[in-house]
């Protein structure tokens, strides 16, 4: 069987995704699989056509490849793809869906309002005074396109920063405290790990610049909160009706935890959480890339 390996794409997330993708296509050549790669364009049907593919490993980041519609191309053209199906993946893209899902699970979550692109900020700027505040991207990827705003000034940059990524953006409480991630792999929780950014804030820097993050793993929290949060991981993946291997996102302020988010195709680059999470379970790299492919379905 031919495995293509989709990454690339032209979301804000591409670069991140070309890493994903090489590091995948190496553990797949290397286990003996025949694996192409392909950087994902427009004329995908075609480039699927040209490779010979007869499975599809997604290994793509944020819009056009991690938000379902790669995944219903993929539907159309009868590829058996790896990782979510196309809700799972329209609602995983967009934080403002999952949250209400979250909400409606009784998985705690920030709370946040929403603000769509012509509406007059003013009004918004008058009701938000309890500083700081995190302006998101509603559909984005590593960190791109978020602020903490400490002040009117930067919420108002904010906003219109986070604006140009999107149609719809999140104003959201900001809980102060640590961060943690928990991976799940075929519904089930891998080990915690709290990041400990060196500058403070986990952004795309911290994210993929070796060094700049200190990984804690398995996260030192009290058992009963560990517990909890593995619990509500894999609640809000289930949920969210996920599939393979996804990744919920968490703030955890002293015994309380909110979730942030969950990442449909977590990244797999050299300094990534999922590969981490995974070798602490004892499951190498390679064993990984093959769990995921081995759950590939339609
Ligand atoms: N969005 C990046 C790839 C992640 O969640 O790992
Ligand atoms: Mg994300």
């Amino acid at each position: 069987k031919q495995i293509a390996v989709l990454m690339g794409g032209w979301s804000g997330e591409r670069e991140v995704s070309l890493r994903t993708g090489k590091a995948v296509l190496k553990a797949l050549q290397g286990s003996g699989y025949q694996a192409c790669g392909i950087d994902v364009g427009r004329d995908l049907p075609q480039q699927l056509h040209d490779a010979g593919a007869d499975v599809a490993f997604v290994a793509l980041h944020g819009r056009f490849g991690e938000d379902g519609t790669v995944q219903g191309l993929l539907e159309m053209m009868g590829v058996p793809y790896t990782g979510c199906g196309v809700l799972s993946s329209s609602l995983t893209m967009d934080k403002i869906a999952t949250k209400k899902i979250l909400v409606y699970h009784d998985v705690p979550t920030p709370d946040f309002k929403v603000v769509r692109r012509g509406d007059d900020l003013e009004p918004l700027m008058t009701q938000c005074t309890d500083f700081p505040l995190v302006v998101k991207p509603c559909r984005e990827g590593s960190t791109l396109g978020v602020t903490i705003a400490h002040d009117r000034e930067s919420l108002h940059k904010g906003l219109q920063d986070a604006l140009k990524f999107d149609t719809r953006v999140l104003v959201e409480e900001y809980i102060p405290g640590r961060e943690v991630t928990v991976s799940v792999l075929d519904g089930e929780a891998l080990p915690i790990i709290e990041v400990v950014p060196r500058g403070g804030f986990y952004d795309f820097n911290a994210k993929y610049v070796a060094g700049s993050t200190e990984y804690l793993l398995p996260a030192p929290l009290e058992p009963a909160l560990y517990r909890r949060i593995a619990h509500a991981a894999v609640t809000a993946c289930d949920a969210l009706e996920c599939r393979g291997a996804v990744r919920a996102d968490f703030r955890v302020r002293e015994n309380d935890f909110y979730c942030l988010e969950v990442n449909a195709i977590p990244g797999m680059t050299e300094t990534s959480l999922l590969p981490k999470a995974a070798a602490e379970a004892g499951i190498a790299f390679d064993e990984l890339v093959q769990r995921i492919l081995e759950g590939a379905a339609l």
